[in-house]
């Protein structure tokens, strides 16, 4: 007889049920959600991060219960927040959040750090993480754009499947990616607020990546909190089953994010009960419900079984699922944290990775008269929030949900400390030969960062303009999780260094480059508006950028900095530009001085279509590294795929005509026939 064969149906819906650490961790209740109800999964920390000691006897008292006190013995999955490393061990190896990982244009520095994330997960005894974040950053205001990989479907597409399989590379540990589908989009910028799109937007800018993880085999997703015109994703069969299922051929495990099952009774009104919500999200297609700390859940669903209104294969089908991804990672003979793993957490080579990647997130947004790099002999005056504190270094979801509470970090560097090593600090602008001003956010996580301004605080941008009021020389270095407006001090300023929220390692990145002991090569994986009310995306079309003269140009494109913005200390140039079929060839050469890396990219745009095509969008990548006079021919292939788009019906369209293809200044126009 199969294990499933031999659970009772409460034993089965137990599986299907998620507590979070802080309703069990009591050891009564443990047990009363283990034994007497049969829980399944548990997730979360309570408020900090937990030792690796204190989660391996963490782990082991939970699995005791679970093993030895049960009459399956069926071990607990437990899922973790690991979303930019192993941000909730202490001492775990801190990356830049994801929109950092992104400028890097690098998909296989995003597999190592995400293997890296992996090896400290399985050494702190948890096997199943609810990263990558895959949902496409396309509104700023959204307080969880960091998590994102950017605004561009491609971009994210490539960098998510990067992600999914270094995670998952040792096979013993599950991604997630999250939150399908369209959370990213809210109206407002709020967090968990509605988005309102329509399919062929979903289609063509929210569900690339999603596909793209399913197939690179991705063990499970976590559905979006919201909800697209009104329907919340996780009431939403066709969403769901249809298309993620369906479509998608997802096969892994469907969990829903924190208590969203509830939500659609008391938050969206659409399920009048709470077991009208139940059936809902089931009938949807939902496996496991992150309740996340009662047991409302469970109790309805059994009512609706023995009332005849869910039938028990569904309950089946759900539970082969959970079952299943628990024998895939192993945990079925390893319930327990392994001991030798844990010489795999953050070593020298994983912080090395944490290093390369601060380095490369790095993006150089302006750079008048070469004010950088500084001379090593330079006097610096440096000042700005960001100057001292580990928080706005690390963002959100670092040792603590917030981020906010530096106590909990190892022992780590401010850029004050960072730079103090390097060169002379000195205490006026008066005194300095240039002025360092470092501004931004400090950490959020969720909507504890929801803002109704996408502006700098007005404190920071007044300091930013009395440093550059001075006279001295002023680079602005921007520690922030999303684009702050900053156009009034942007002008100002002869530097700007975007640094994201680049982790652990940070300080001494942005020191590295500050200094020219690294030479920039991250490129903005977003559009950085100017004004907070002109949101426009790169792959706008031409009547979202009509100008308000009469002759209404297609010009009102104004960014502060376009998407893939990047500069270098060195200089590249292109030549060459060809199209033969869908191979489209370019010649890239350092032209300055240094060695240094350039993100080649290449944008395609169709010149008339059925439904009106995007001025450009992005259609392939890569890196070279070249050194000074050195060329690269880098080839790319194209495909009819990726020259098609969504069309009115929500299926992908190729219409055959006239094409450009556009890397960096230069343009070719070619045609592909029917
Ligand atoms: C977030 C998810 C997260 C979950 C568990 C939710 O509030 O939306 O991204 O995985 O909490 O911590």
């Amino acid at each position: 007889m199969s294990l499933l064969d031999r659970m009772t149906l409460e034993e089965k819906i137990g599986q299907m049920t998620q507590l979070t650490l802080g309703a069990v961790i009591d050891s009564a209740r443990l047990r009363e959600a283990i034994v007497t109800r049969h829980v399944g999964s548990i997730l979360n920390v309570v408020d900090t991060a937990l030792t690796l000691d204190g989660w391996h006897a963490l782990i082991r008292r939970i699995q005791d219960i679970a093993t030895k006190d049960t009459r399956l013995g069926m071990p607990i999955l437990y899922g973790i927040d690991f979303v930019h490393g192993a941000n909730y061990t202490r001492g775990g190896t801190i990356f830049p959040h994801n929109i950092g990982m992104a400028a890097t244009f690098d998909p296989d520095l995003v597999r190592e750090a995400a293997e890296v994330t992996a090896r400290e997960a399985l050494a702190s005894g948890l096997p199943w993480n609810f990263a990558p974040v895959l949902d496409v950053g396309r509104q700023p205001l959204w307080p969880r754009f960091y998590e994102t990989f950017g605004e561009d479907p491609y971009l994210a597409a490539r960098l998510g499947e990067a992600a999914v399989t270094g995670m998952q590379s040792s096979g013993r540990v599950a991604a997630t990616m999250k939150h399908y589908l369209g959370y990213s989009a809210p109206r407002t910028g709020w967090d968990r607020t509605p988005a309102a799109l329509t399919e062929r937007d979903v289609r063509e800018h929210f569900l690339p990546p999603f596909r793209a993880a399913a197939a690179a085999g991705a063990d499970a997703v976590m559905l979006n909190s919201g909800d697209i015109d009104g329907m919340p994703v996780h009431a939403s069969r066709r969403w769901v089953t249809d298309v993620l299922r369906g479509e998608l051929g997802f096969k892994g495990v469907i969990v829903t994010d924190y208590a969203d099952v509830t939500f659609l009774h008391t938050r969206h009104h659409v399920a009048p009960t709470m077991r009208d919500a139940v059936r809902l999200a089931i009938n949807a297609g939902i496996d496991m419900c992150m309740t996340p700390d009662n047991y409302e859940f469970a109790d309805e669903l059994l009512a609706l079984v023995r009332d005849g209104t869910i039938p028990e294969h569904r309950i089946d089908e759900s539970v082969r699922r959970i079952l299943n991804l628990k024998t895939k990672l192993g945990l079925l003979s390893h319930p327990y944290p392994d001991d030798a793993a844990q010489a795999e957490f953050a070593t020298d080579a994983s912080r090395r990775v944490a290093q390369r990647a601060a380095r490369a997130s790095i993006t150089l947004l302006k750079n008048d008269g070469h004010v950088l790099p500084l001379q090593k002999s330079a006097r610096v005056f440096l000042t700005g929030p960001g100057a001292t504190s580990l928080t706005m270094l690390n963002g959100g979801w670092t040792y603590t949900w917030q981020g906010t509470d530096a106590s909990h970090f190892p022992d780590a560097p401010t850029l004050r400390d960072a730079l103090r090593r390097r060169v002379q600090l000195v205490e006026s602008p008066a005194e300095a030969d240039v002025a360092v001003v470092v501004l931004g956010e400090d950490a959020y996580a969720e909507w504890v960062g929801d803002i109704d301004d996408l502006t700098l605080p007005e404190p920071q941008l007044a300091l930013a303009k009395s440093v550059e009021g001075k006279g001295v020389p002023t680079v602005l270095v921007l520690l922030e999780g999303r684009p702050r407006i900053i156009r009034d001090v942007a002008d100002g300023a002869k530097g700007i260094v975007m640094a994201y929220w680049p982790g652990m390692r940070g300080a001494e990145a942005i020191a590295d480059v500050l200094l020219g002991d690294v030479n920039p090569s991250g490129r903005l994986p977003f559009t950085y508006p100017r004004y907070p009310n002109a949101l426009i995306l790169d792959d706008h079309r031409f009547t979202e950028i009509l100008s308000r003269g009469f002759d209404r140009k297609p010009d009102a494109f104004y960014p502060q900095f376009a998407f893939g913005t990047g500069l270098s200390y060195t200089t590249f140039a292109y030549r060459d530009l060809r199209v033969d079929g869908l191979t489209v060839r370019v010649t890239v050469t350092n032209t300055g001085t240094r060695q240094g890396r350039d993100a080649v990219l290449l944008f395609t745009h169709q010149h008339y279509a059925s439904l009106a095509p995007a001025v450009r969008r992005l259609a392939r990548f890569t890196t070279v590294d070249l050194v000074p006079g050195e060329s690269r021919v880098v080839t790319f292939t194209l495909s009819r795929e990726t020259l098609s788009y969504v069309g009115q019906d929500g299926r992908p369209v190729f219409e055959a005509g006239a094409f450009d293809a556009m890397v960096g200044d230069l343009t070719t126009t070619f045609t592909v026939g029917p």
